[in-house]
């Protein structure tokens, strides 16, 4: 009896070393930790359940017979994060280069699986060369049975990637279907054919950092929503993420106690808008004020700054924000920032989680660069996020609601549940000097003539209270109660229900 325990811890030690201790030691002298390592600091220490830890592939070609690793290159399991359940796998670069077999491939599959029987997040911890090149067609079938999982999983459970090495060929494809992608500065990249490829094809020479680093997704591809340091920053910031997210979308979002009052006042409030209408200010100022203790997870903070988009909490419990920027192109909704606040949104609706908006947009910005890239289908992509939204939607315009703009931007007639303006609000078509030129185009000579016109068309229109007047505006509030009103007004619609149609899915303007 005693061997045969003994036989098991022997094998299970193997199993861990994976690649062997060369390999480990090449690992860290790349700054990278190994896959057992990062699952470590990722779960809550002790939770790990490893599943198919003997695992090995079954290739024969290439002198594959003679190469078995226990595990195949990828550790699976589950563990919880501060006591909440989730799945993840990590691969191994040590063990074939972390690359995809068809066994390796079972493994994923059946933790996809479990996650989405059992409505637990999954994350995926990447770093990897992409198919097993030995294996050929049965990987790539692999990889299929990996994705057709992630399509039926999205909008289910929460599913969360991390680029923490190479993740080449098919190993992108997947975590482009998951609902968020982060990557570790300087020691991850993803493409979909690497450097050489490109050389061959295009004659283009690139790094492998230029091509798909972490400096290039979170800024000019928008595939990451964040970049991290290292290793470790970046796995306590996804249990950071984690402790957000709801775990299903039957789910309610998570509550945690709240050590800030809910009625907080902010006198600082009152002063944030600037006396000048084309000064800018700081809106996440007013994002860090709403939150509770500032506590303010922000997705896609390196991409269209013009909107801000992330995760905070009202009285405990999880809310996606979405604000213009005005400190970044006057906070105008450009394509970039359309598509990127419109994913988010559509991630709060599957998961229940209560949107807050914050408003001050100047309008689409124009031009010929904007419409040729599809501006339109893109502002689209936001007005109809927004309208297909079903949780609850509060809105408060803090200062330039204008044009179409100003109904994209979570407005009443799309849905809002409560909106609420700031006394500062302008709620126009467009900016007083703007709607002068083409009311008066006749009297632009006459500047003093011009400028009796602008100041009437800002005394009529440039405040909240025509559209108050109206029932648009729910109630005209002092900045200072802002969350206090914000979270009171979350509080009324905890119960929200709207049944939409039958269908089979919609048709958003991909
Ligand atoms: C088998 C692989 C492998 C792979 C790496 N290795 N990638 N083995 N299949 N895809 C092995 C290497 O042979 C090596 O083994 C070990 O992993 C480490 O690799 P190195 O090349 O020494 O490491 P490094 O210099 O850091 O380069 C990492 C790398 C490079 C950039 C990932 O290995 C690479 O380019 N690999 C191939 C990437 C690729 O083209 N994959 C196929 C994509 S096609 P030893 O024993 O020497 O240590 C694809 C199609 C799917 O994925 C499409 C589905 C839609």
């Amino acid at each position: 009896m005693k061997e045969i325990l003994a036989e098991l811890e022997h094998r299970r030690e193997t199993a861990r070393l994976g690649g062997g201790l060369k390999r480990i030691d090449a690992q860290h002298a790349r700054g990278k930790l190994t896959a057992r390592e990062r699952i470590d600091i990722f779960l809550d220490e002790g939770s790990f359940e490893e599943f198919d830890m003997f695992k090995q592939h079954r290739c024969t070609d290439f002198g594959m017979d003679e190469a078995h690793i226990p595990g195949d290159g990828v550790v699976t399991g589950w563990g919880t994060v501060n006591g909440r359940v989730v799945y993840v796998f990590s691969k191994d670069f040590t063990v074939f280069g972390g690359s995809l077999s068809e066994t390796h491939a079972q493994k994923i599959i059946k933790i996809q699986d479990m996650a989405l029987q059992n409505r637990a997040p999954i994350i995926g911890l990447f770093d990897a060369g992409g198919a097993r090149i030995q294996e050929g067609v049965a990987a790539l079938a692999g990889y299929g049975e990996v994705f057709q999982r992630n399509v039926i999983a999205s909008g289910v459970i929460p599913q969360i990637s991390l680029i923490m090495g190479p993740c080449a060929g098919g190993d992108v494809y997947s975590p482009a279907m998951t609902d968020f992608i982060f990557m570790v500065r300087d020691t991850s990249y993803m493409f979909v054919t690497g450097p050489d490829v490109v050389k061959t094809v295009t004659n283009e020479t690139v790094t492998a950092e230029e091509l798909g680093g972490a400096s290039v997704h979170t800024t000019k591809s928008s595939i990451a929503d964040g970049g991290f340091d290292n290793d470790v920053e970046a796995l306590l910031e996804m249990r950071r993420l984690i402790d957000f997210l709801p775990m299903n979308n039957a789910a309610d979002v998570p509550e945690v106690d709240c050590h800030d009052d809910p009625s907080r006042l902010d006198l600082s409030l009152d002063t944030l808008i600037p006396n000048n209408p084309n000064k800018p200010y700081d809106m996440k100022e007013l994002v860090l004020k709403t939150v509770d203790e500032s506590d303010f997870f922000e997705i896609q903070a390196g991409f269209a700054k013009n909107i801000i988009t992330g995760f905070g909490r009202i009285e405990g419990r999880t809310v996606g924000i979405i604000a213009n920027q005005p400190m970044v192109l006057a906070g105008v909704l450009d394509s970039d920032a359309s598509r990127k606040a419109a994913r988010f949104v559509r991630f709060c609706d599957c998961f229940n989680i209560p949107i807050v908006t914050f408003v001050d947009v100047p309008g689409f910005l124009p031009g010929t660069a904007q419409e040729y890239g599809g501006l339109i289908k893109h502002g689209a992509k936001l007005l109809f996020a927004y309208a297909e939204a079903t949780v609850p939607k509060v809105t408060v315009i803090t200062r330039k609601a204008y044009g179409g703009a100003y109904d994209v931007m979570s407005s009443k007639h799309i849905g809002g549940d409560i909106n609420y303006a700031w006394p500062t609000a302008e709620i126009a078509v467009m900016g007083a000097k703007g709607a002068v030129e083409i009311l008066y185009r006749s009297e632009l000579a006459d500047k003093d003539k011009i400028a009796k016109r602008t100041k009437d068309y800002e005394t009529r229109f440039a405040n909240p209270f025509v559209a108050a007047e109206r029932g648009y505006i729910d109630e005209v509030i002092m900045p200072h109660s802002t969350r206090k009103r914000v979270s009171r007004a979350l509080a009324l619609l905890r119960a929200k229900k709207v049944a939409m149609p039958l269908k089979k899915h919609d048709n958003i303007p991909l």
